[in-house]
């Protein structure tokens, strides 16, 4: 079974005459020339794939088209132009019925307020989604106390809402989107509304949960630094308009525009980048043994600034073999980094031999 989800070529528009307004946006008008008309172009021409067991993230300031754009994936919002394929089925081309349908079986939304009952016991609230799917009660509360224990909160099946932090009702929310096994999860902000360690907290537990369950993703924010953290792939938004989709490295290796550029500036690259993202790929796949520092593929950005900071040459990158397979040149660390670094302080054998064999390309 495939649980690919499409977006092709998706556009909302709010106000009169939203088919013309398309129109206008497809021959490149923006969404400031239709606001003179009153007409907001909420989301314009976004395509995208995502995987089934992917996170895609889509990350843009407040007002650029995410909400807009979540709401039509799982048919809440009609587009008013383009298609949305779920699992194989054009969920535009459904009646309300069946897409009623869907949703309850096959998608899952988690919103920043997760507007727990407040007089429904913890179990209960977790069990929500699988009452409207009709699941008998014995297996509905199963299945809700087996969610609730992925998340966390084994014992707290009957405690009140109200009785938890605010932490922990995030849990509720996400345990009430896991229960109905749907294959989709869409959340909307959910994590935005939590401290930042709780939040970092519950980021974590989202990507443990995810090796396990590989549903299919699209968690919106518009922090970057929780983009680069959960997604496997971001789409940046501006303005109704998909700006940039790729990994955490293209986008900050590769920002596709200034805006982009502008936006991660403040981002912990230390957190992202690994030696293979930043380096140059080696194509002769020499033997190298050095006696300088060298780094493996997987090293972070900021060990990987450490051991540059002690060179005066590229560090080379070996695979757990020992073979070389690239070389990341100090300037190009300088240039992710910005102005942070200081000056190198050579290594003692910058052209070092070691076994007899010269260090690769000092
Ligand atoms: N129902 C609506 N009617 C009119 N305009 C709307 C409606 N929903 C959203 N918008 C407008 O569409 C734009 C995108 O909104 P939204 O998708 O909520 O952005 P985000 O989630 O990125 O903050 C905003 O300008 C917003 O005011
Ligand atoms: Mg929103």
């Amino acid at each position: 079974m495939s649980s690919r989800l499409e977006a092709e070529h998706l556009y909302k528009v709010f106000g009169r005459r939203p088919n013309e307004a398309v129109e206008r946006l497809r021959q490149g008008a923006d969404r400031e020339e239709l606001r003179a008309d009153g007409t907001t172009a909420a989301v314009i021409d976004a395509s995208f794939t995502v995987e089934p067991g992917q996170i895609f993230v889509v990350m843009g300031l407040s007002g650029s088209g995410k909400s807009t754009l979540l709401r039509m994936l799982n048919g809440l919002l009609e587009p008013t132009a383009g298609h949305v394929r779920f699992d194989g089925q054009d969920l535009t081309a459904l009646g309300d019925r069946e897409l009623r349908e869907v949703r309850a079986q096959k998608i899952s939304m988690v919103f920043q307020h997760f507007a727990l009952f407040p007089h429904r016991s913890v179990l209960e609230n977790a069990a929500y989604g699988l009452g409207v799917q009709g699941v008998p009660r014995a297996e509905r509360e199963k299945r809700a106390a087996e969610a609730l224990e992925l998340c966390g909160l084994a014992g707290w099946e009957k405690s009140w809402p109200d009785e938890l932090s605010g932490g922990m009702q995030q849990r509720v929310g996400l345990a009430r989107a896991l229960a109905t096994d749907a294959d989709l999860l869409l959340m909307d902000e959910s994590f935005s509304a939590l401290d930042p360690l709780i939040r970092r907290d519950m980021q974590d537990q989202l990507l443990q949960l995810q090796q396990t369950l590989k549903k299919t993703i699209v968690f919106i924010t518009h922090d970057l630094n929780e983009a680069m953290r959960l997604g496997d792939r971001i789409a940046v938004m501006r303005d109704g308009r998909i700006v940039q989709t790729g990994s955490a490295e293209d986008i900050l290796i590769r920002p596709a525009n200034d805006y982009v550029a502008s936006f991660i500036q403040d981002v912990d690259r230390s957190r992202v980048l690994t030696a293979a993202a930043v380096m140059d790929e080696d194509v002769h796949g020499d033997e190298v043994s050095c006696g300088c520092e060298t780094a493996t593929p997987d090293t972070p950005f900021t060990e990987l600034c450490a051991i540059s900071a002690r060179l005066t040459h590229p560090v080379a990158v070996l695979d757990p073999k020992g073979k070389l397979v690239g070389r990341v040149p100090k300037q190009r660390l300088v240039g992710l980094l910005g102005d942070q670094q200081g000056e190198p302080e050579p290594c003692d054998n910058p052209r070092g031999t070691r076994d007899g064999k010269v260090i690769a390309n000092a």
